[in-house]
């Protein structure tokens, strides 16, 4: 009907000339576009790289492998800046010191925190979804060190249960399993008081399965990991809605429990705002989980690599052993530790480094730019995403001789150049957890260390990515106890 109408209407002949005179400006126009495109892209002068398959990017191949897809992109491109594309977003990755540099004093001038849109679609009530630096407002008192002074008795109380109940027991241990379960059971205590070993279940089960699908692509199919991480999501806002209305009231019934420390939870609810309107519930299970997924993934890498490196170099271990054992004189039998004794383990706090360097537990940090900018000659346009990443450091013979051989000592004296060893980040957005996630480790590792020594079960187990490294069988480790303290 609408082709009859139109025929009608126009006399072909009459208009022909009009037609023509039409088609040749459109032409000439759209010529004119594909130039000003062409002259755009040539003049833009944006980092060398590839943006990859459309919509995945190279998401896969940075997730599956960050060490290789930094290495070879530095070799192909530059050493110092590349473009690509990752969790759907137009990006660059800035490579070296001068780039960790460069990014650390610019915070909030260039960049902004930006984390992929999984992570909010799958964790975070969609009201401040959008808002996923939320919990990163937060002063993180928390975190601070009169506070931290009151969790090292508790970390290596609970460490010492842990070893006792899941170790001791056993001539092999799968470590990182162990350390996941007690990473996240120490944060549910921690974080909101929470020591009922069925509760710390109900919502350890789907912050797993969160764990599994949250840096995969954003595809809410049944079966898909994303669908996973969505569902747990769900489950775990659900279980601290529960947790945080059941302390309101209590809070209101009898004031705030003196626990010898006060936990994030009861901060979060007692502290208001500006205005003088308090967090609501969603707000608060928000932050919550941001620190969950902060300390988590990390906190436990680190933990299982640094027990690797330990089995797999007995020199080292012996000489953390050594100063495990001399902390020990200066304390009576059963006696917890103290913030002064994690204070001397210096050389334990080396290995630990060395271990992070050779395999980092976090990747780097995306930012999301907040204006033009130009580094190593390229310009990096407003809105793109800005990766820092441990990868173009860490195994560096630049800046870390015979980078792959595990040696503690390169963080003697004043150990390596400035701005090349960054497992932290750094500038005001520098991780607030840094001593939080020292006197876990070192708790953990003194614990287990002055009661066995370890054998690899496998020693080619082999190291997958996703992105952060995680050993293939669990690292299993063969334990044979000696009860030196
Ligand atoms: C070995 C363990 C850890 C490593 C390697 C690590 C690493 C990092 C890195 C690289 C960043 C991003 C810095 C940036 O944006 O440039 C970060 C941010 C952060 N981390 Fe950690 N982290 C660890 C443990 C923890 C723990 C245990 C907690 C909490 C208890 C935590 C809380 C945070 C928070 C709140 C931020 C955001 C800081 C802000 O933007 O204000 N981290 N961490």
């Amino acid at each position: 009907m609408v082709g009859l109408s139109v025929h009608v209407l126009f006399d072909c002949e009459s208009m022909a000339p009009v037609l023509l005179f039409v088609l040749t400006i459109a032409s000439i126009l759209l010529i004119l576009t594909l130039i000003s495109q062409i002259f755009k892209t040539q003049n833009s002068n944006l980092p060398p790289g590839k943006t990859g398959w459309p919509v995945l990017g190279e998401t896969l191949a940075f997730t599956s492998s960050p060490e290789k897809f930094v290495h070879d992109r530095m070799n192909m491109h530059s050493s110092d800046i590349f473009k690509t594309c990752i969790a759907g977003e137009r990006m660059a990755v800035l490579c070296g010191p001068s780039a960790n540099k460069f990014i650390f004093s610019n915070e909030t001038k260039l960049f902004n925190p930006w984390w992929p849109r999984s992570v909010s679609q799958a964790l975070l009530f969609a009201k401040n979804a959008g808002k996923i630096s939320s919990f990163l407002e937060e002063d993180h008192s928390f975190l601070k060190l009169d506070s931290m002074q009151n969790y090292v008795p508790i970390m290596d109380s609970m460490a010492k249960d842990h070893v006792d109940t899941k170790w001791s027991n056993f001539d092999e241990v799968k470590v990182h399993p162990l350390a996941k379960e007690f990473t996240f059971a120490l944060a549910c205590r921690i974080f909101i008081n929470c020591g009922n070993p069925n509760r710390v279940r109900d919502l350890m089960v789907p912050f797993f399965a969160v764990a599994e699908g949250i840096m995969s692509a954003p595809v809410n199919f049944p079966g898909t990991p994303f669908r996973g991480a969505v569902k747990g999501g769900k489950i775990i806002k659900q279980r601290l809605l529960e947790i945080i209305n059941e302390r309101k009231m209590e809070i209101a019934e009898k004031g705030i429990v003196n626990l010898g420390f006060q936990d994030l939870l009861s901060m979060l609810l007692v502290s208001s705002l500006e205005d003088g309107k308090f967090f609501s519930p969603e707000e608060i299970a928000n932050k919550i989980i941001g620190y969950l997924i902060a300390s988590f993934y990390t906190t436990s890498t680190a933990i299982t690599f640094v027990l690797n490196h330990l089995a797999e170099y007995p020199h080292v271990y012996d000489k953390v052993l050594e100063e495990q054992v001399e902390i020990a004189k200066s304390k009576e039998a059963g006696e917890m530790l103290k913030w002064a004794d994690v204070q001397k383990m210096k050389y334990t706090w080396n290995a630990v480094c060395e271990s992070m360097r050779l395999e980092p537990p976090a990747q780097g940090a995306f930012k999301e730019v907040l204006t033009d900018f130009n580094f190593a000659g390229f310009n990096i346009p407003k809105g793109w995403k800005v990766l820092w990443t441990v990868h173009s450091t860490n195994k560096n013979p630049n800046y870390f001789a015979d980078p792959e051989k595990f040696d503690p000592s390169r963080f003697e004296g004043t150990g390596p150049r400035p701005f090349a060893f960054v497992p932290f980040g750094g500038g005001p957005r520098m991780c607030a957890g840094k001593e939080y996630a020292r006197i876990e480790i070192l708790v953990f590792v003194r614990n287990v260390v002055t009661r066995f020594r370890m054998k690899k079960a496998n020693p080619n187990e082999k190291i997958m990515h996703n992105p952060e490294p995680f050993p293939t069988e669990g690292l299993r480790i063969c334990l044979q106890s000696h009860g030196k303290c």
